[in-house]
């Protein structure tokens, strides 16, 4: 059954089909730290080896912020190199939506922040907290404000410094995570080009098995809590791991069926880099060449929200898409949250 609204076809199952003005992307940019954290120097910090951290997860490196960074630092440079590509000035941003789970500080928004660093006067801003699938949450969210009218131009950031929220003595999970950022301006486009659809989703009752548990308002931070990492990442790894690889395929084969597409029509597969195993499972499901996909992972590890819009400009820099490319993301994180997206290049 598909209910028809003023502004958007919604079906049964929550995927949003854009009948309006279109949206698209116009410019994207990413920014990580200088320093690198080697496998190599991890097998110095806790009880794991290379070569267990590549044949598990795919990551032989990250990037790791210096003492002082905070998110929007990362956000920020992201972001001007996303307006410059685009060739959209500070004062015509409308919007500022910063995917994050690693905010600067508890509040303000960190959008906020980066408003204030990029001179975007006129822009309204907030964070959005979807965990790693928070910039296609978000890119759904500025595409609504773009199709519905409502403003022009959108910066869609997402940036995490998980390096900040992890537990180093934990060796199943210190060993994923990376800092950095990725940016896109959105803005209107031609018909039949930009955002085609979205699959956003949410189960809940997996709330506790990827957290930071305490230093919210459940728990206050308090000494005993510090002394026991409660203030880093918890991840039950197998069954978020369970969770990612049934999910990535269901969400993105529902979202081409609803848009009348197959898997044969995607030109690029810019995955959330979480595990290499997990990607390939979603690669091998949706039956695409592995050309077809887009994999950095082992530079990076997983960089939260930062990961697709990191992914999506290195794949664009090296030539990887072209216009009229469909490209499908799709991420999956905290919440448990899942989110895909497919677009048509617009440049
Ligand atoms: N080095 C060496 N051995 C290790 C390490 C390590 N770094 N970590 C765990 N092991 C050991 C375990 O102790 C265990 O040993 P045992 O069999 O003697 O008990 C063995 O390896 C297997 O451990 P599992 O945790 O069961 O291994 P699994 O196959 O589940 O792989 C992993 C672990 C890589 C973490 C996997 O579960 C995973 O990738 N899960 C998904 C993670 C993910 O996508 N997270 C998203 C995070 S998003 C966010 O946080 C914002």
């Amino acid at each position: 059954m598909t209910i028809s609204l003023s502004l958007f076809d919604i079906d049964e199952i929550g995927c949003v089909m854009c009948n309006q003005r279109n949206a698209g992307i116009i410019g994207v940019g990413s920014a990580v730290p200088e320093k690198v954290l080697s496998n190599a120097d991890l097998e110095k910090m806790v009880d794991t080896s290379d070569e267990w951290i590549r044949t598990m997860t795919g990551i032989s490196e990250r990037r790791m912020a210096a003492d002082g960074e905070a998110t929007s630092d990362y956000a920020t440079k992201a972001a001007k190199i996303a307006m410059e590509r685009a060739g959209v000035k500070p004062d015509s941003i409308n919007l500022i939506i910063v995917a994050t789970v690693t905010g600067d500080m508890q509040y303000p928004a960190t959008a906020s922040i980066v408003q204030n660093a990029l001179g975007c006067k006129n822009a309204a801003a907030f964070d959005l907290g979807a965990g790693c699938s928070g910039w296609v949450y978000a890119l759904a969210a500025a595409n609504g404000f773009i199709t519905s009218g409502m403003y022009d131009y959108v910066l869609v950031i997402g940036a995490d410094l998980l390096t900040r929220v992890t537990n180093w003595t934990d060796r199943s999970t210190c060993c994923l995570f990376g800092d950095g950022a990725g940016a896109a301006v959105v803005g209107p486009v031609a018909e039949g080009e930009g955002m085609l659809g979205f699959d956003l989703g949410s189960d809940g009752s997996g709330s506790h098995v990827l957290c930071i548990p305490d230093g919210g308002s459940r728990r206050p931070l308090t000494h005993e809590t510090l002394d026991a990492h409660k203030d880093k990442t918890h991840m039950e790894g197998r069954e978020v791991f369970k969770f990612a690889v049934k999910i990535q395929g269901e969400a993105t084969e529902r979202l081409l069926t609803r848009l009348g597409m197959t898997t044969q029509d995607i030109d690029m597969l810019i995955p959330h880099q979480a595990n290499i195993r997990i990607i390939d499972s979603a690669v091998q499901r949706l039956g695409l060449p592995k050309e077809k996909c887009y994999i950095n992972i082992q530079r990076y590890g997983n960089t939260s929200a930062g990961t697709i819009p990191i992914a999506l400009d290195e794949a664009i820099q090296e030539g990887k898409v072209k216009k009229g490319d469909t490209i499908v993301t799709v991420g999956f994180g905290a919440g448990l949250t899942w989110a895909s997206g497919v677009m048509k290049w617009v440049y």
